[in-house]
């Protein structure tokens, strides 16, 4: 076991002492065959991005889903009400980039309004935080992600290919810890040659400031092969040189404890956490489901599979029976492998199911 081979936390991995039942219910809530509570949805409301970041989008974007093919905030609504009543207490928003999609304020009053919700939080490029952080947060926003891969301008110009992005992140980022959201997480995925000299940059501010850095891993998707094989930096490596500047203790993370992992320096306003997808698997704790902007339930980032909620929301037809199919067909895991686009199950962006 290395350093960063943490036991688990108690209480965390499979809960087997509930056996599966199709026949869900407000008492039954959701388990899947392999013993995981599916308690946290994620909930992508458009596909599109007014970024390009490398590893993701490519440059000329993607083929755009239809107006018509996209749920709306009603239909959305009722498949969080109908999951809401089998166990299901917190959604996040994400996208492509959720702030892009018109009136998101709206949908987050509608759905801090089911019974039975009781954490709301966004992923966001905070591009256009700064104009909408008191509106989200007024509507029922806690907590925010932030992505930023970088914290010098011409390299957020080179990562996210959107020049003058930079300083519109940098007033998102104000404007939310303005707004008093609480906690901020900031996402930064490791990129070989373009931001990993900064991984001691962003531990430090971690000193001053209360955000929760978190590395990610690059995963594999159709397309960002070449660079997620070339340009991939492990975790392990993030903390051994963090650990080169102080040592670090593990503490437990922030609330919405996913699948990163946190420590923090000694006397820290905040925290620092990895996300390990290609080097320590962690879905033997996941937890979560994902509705695309188009309303295929997936229980699964990767792999083929989904289940069309959409046309059975539209056609009338009673949803849980599709939400139950799914939950029984949750895989145990990915199979991701670096440089091959096998894992990814025909993704070709992350931004097609909301990361
Ligand atoms: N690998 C790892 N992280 C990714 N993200 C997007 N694509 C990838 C990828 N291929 C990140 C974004 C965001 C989060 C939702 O997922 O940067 O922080
Ligand atoms: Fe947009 Fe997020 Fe993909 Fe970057 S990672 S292009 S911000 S969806």
């Amino acid at each position: 076991m290395t350093r960063f081979d943490l036991p688990k936390y108690p209480g965390e991995g499979p809960d087997t002492s509930v056996g599966v039942d199709p026949a869900l219910s407000a008492d039954r809530p959701m388990i899947d065959p392999f013993g995981r509570r599916v308690e946290y949805l994620r909930v992508s409301v458009t596909d599109k991005c007014n970024l390009r970041c490398v590893y993701c989008m490519p440059l000329d974007g993607l083929p755009w889903l239809k107006r018509e093919q996209i749920l709306t905030y009603e239909e959305i609504t009722e498949i969080v009400r109908v999951m809401a009543g089998i166990g299901l207490k917190r959604v996040r928003i994400t996208g492509g980039e959720p702030l892009v999609r018109r009136d998101l304020p709206d949908l987050v009053k509608m759905l801090a309004a089911i019974p039975g919700i009781d954490d709301l939080s966004l992923s966001t490029n905070a591009v256009l935080l700064d104009e909408q952080a008191e509106a989200l947060k007024d509507a029922g926003i806690h907590r925010m992600n932030v992505s930023l891969d970088s914290l010098r301008e011409e390299r957020v110009d080179a990562i996210a290919r959107r020049p003058g992005s930079f300083p519109r992140i940098m007033a998102g980022l104000d404007a939310a810890e303005r707004a008093g959201f609480d906690p901020i997480k900031v996402n930064v995925v490791l990129i070989r040659g373009q931001n990993d000299d900064e991984i001691e940059d962003f531990a430090r501010i971690t000193r001053d400031r209360p955000w929760h850095v978190r590395f990610i891993e690059m995963m594999p998707t159709g397309g960002n092969l070449d660079v997620s094989a070339e340009q991939f930096v492990s975790c392990d490596e993030a903390l051994a040189r963090i650990e080169a500047i102080e040592a670090l203790e593990p503490v437990t993370g922030p609330f919405g404890n996913g699948p990163a992992r946190y420590f923090r320096f000694p006397e820290a306003a905040g925290t620092i956490g990895v996300i390990t997808p290609m080097s320590h698997n962690y879905c033997d704790r996941c937890n979560r489901m994902r509705l695309t902007a188009d309303g295929q339930l997936r229980p699964c980032l990767f792999g083929e599979v989904q289940t069309n909620l959409r046309d059975p929301l539209r056609a009338g037809e009673e949803l849980l029976p599709h939400v139950a199919r799914t939950l029984r067909i949750k895989p145990e895991r990915h199979h991701l492998v670096k440089g091959s686009a096998a894992g990814s199950g025909g993704l070709v962006a992350l931004s097609q199911t909301g990361g």
